[in-house]
């Protein structure tokens, strides 16, 4: 299932991102791609363990955390540092697999990568191709979102991004590992969270069904959850 998540960061936050992230080098994106991702992978990316990287990345998860339908959809547990790439023209990733488990050396970190995430820091506008296509039991998903919004997609998903032929395509990228590891499982307690916000809404949260709502999707989530 892909999620979008709208306004993860403002237009303003954006500029000051794109302002920061011009002013530094770009080296090849191979460096943090896996054996068979690398074969097909022709992008540029920030240095990962640079000050930049991680600076701005903390921005983002300070951003993530806040943001309620993030949370809902992936019920994070770890997410990893996030890494910023770069599309100019010719430039393209292969159909390819992420790695399953990922480490930081820097903070010791290591997940299983349930959830990849894509945040975009270009406006559509802005450029040609440089779609992320995504594999799905429903076909193949073409996403190109505005500068600020993220797509959560499972990490199981065969993916690429296009090659772009016009301006250029910059975007976050990481993984998380969710507390529910089960796709499924986190797929029902984000549709059933989305429910009740809207009966909460009509009823009010201390409605007696609302609330023996709210009391089972915790016991889900606390059925499910793995710290
Ligand atoms: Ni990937």
């Amino acid at each position: 299932m892909l999620i979008c998540i709208p306004d993860i960061l403002s237009k303003q936050e954006v500029a000051d991102f794109r302002r920061i992230m011009d002013a530094e080098s770009w080296e090849d994106g191979k460096s943090t791609a896996g054996a068979q991702s690398a074969e097909v992978k022709q992008n540029e990316q920030l240095n990962p363990d640079g000050e930049t990287s991680r600076a701005l990345g903390n921005r983002i998860i300070t951003a993530l955390s806040k943001n309620t339908l993030f949370i809902s959809a992936a019920v994070p547990l770890h997410i990893f540092p996030p890494l910023f790439n770069r599309y100019v023209p010719g430039k393209f990733f292969g159909e390819h697999v992420d790695n399953c488990i990922r480490g930081d050396y820097l903070t010791g970190l290591r997940i299983r990568t349930d959830l990849s995430v894509t945040l975009f820091l270009s406006e559509p506008d802005e450029y040609e191709g440089g779609e992320l296509v995504i594999e799905d039991y429903y076909g193949s998903q073409r996403v190109k979102l505005p500068a600020g919004h993220a797509v959560l997609y499972p990490s199981t998903s065969l993916h690429m991004v296009t090659p772009v032929t016009r301006g250029a395509r910059v975007a976050s990228f990481f993984w998380l590992q969710s507390m529910i590891k089960d796709a499924q499982a986190r797929r029902m307690t984000f549709d059933m969270d989305l429910a009740i916000q809207e009966l909460v809404v009509r009823l009010g949260r201390n409605d007696p069904q609302v609330r023996q709502l709210t009391n089972i999707y915790h016991n889900l989530i606390r059925h499910w959850a793995e710290l």
